[in-house]
């Protein structure tokens, strides 16, 4: 009995970890994440396309270092195509 709540806890907590990003906080992590080593107008003030921002976003951690996990990483690339998006 206690082993099905304590799956039910751990079921629970993952969804809402699952909904943080979905709940529009993206938006306060990529302000965080990015205005770090630089001024957040150096992504806000432009428009890229999804490719563009993917590489760019992916850029920024593997070799500039920005401490992003692969979930904050897919949705600051979700935040920025839909926001700062080109076709
Ligand atoms: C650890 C430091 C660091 C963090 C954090 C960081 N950047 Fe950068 N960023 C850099 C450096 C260094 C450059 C210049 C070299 C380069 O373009 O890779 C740069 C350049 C840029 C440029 C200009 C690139 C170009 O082609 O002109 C953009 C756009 C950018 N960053 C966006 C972001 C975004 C979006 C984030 C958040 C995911 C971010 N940065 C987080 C270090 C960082």
């Amino acid at each position: 009995m206690a082993r099905v709540i304590a799956m039910g806890i751990i079921v629970a907590l993952c969804a809402a970890v699952g909904a943080a990003y979905a709940a529009g906080d993206v938006k306060a992590l990529y302000e965080e994440k990015c205005s770090m080593c630089h001024d957040i107008d150096r992504s806000s003030s432009i428009k890229m396309t999804e490719a563009g921002w993917r590489e760019t976003v992916i850029r920024m951690k593997n070799e500039n270092g920005c401490p992003l996990t692969s979930e904050e990483t897919e949705a600051i690339i979700k935040y920025l195509v839909e926001n700062r998006g080109k076709k």
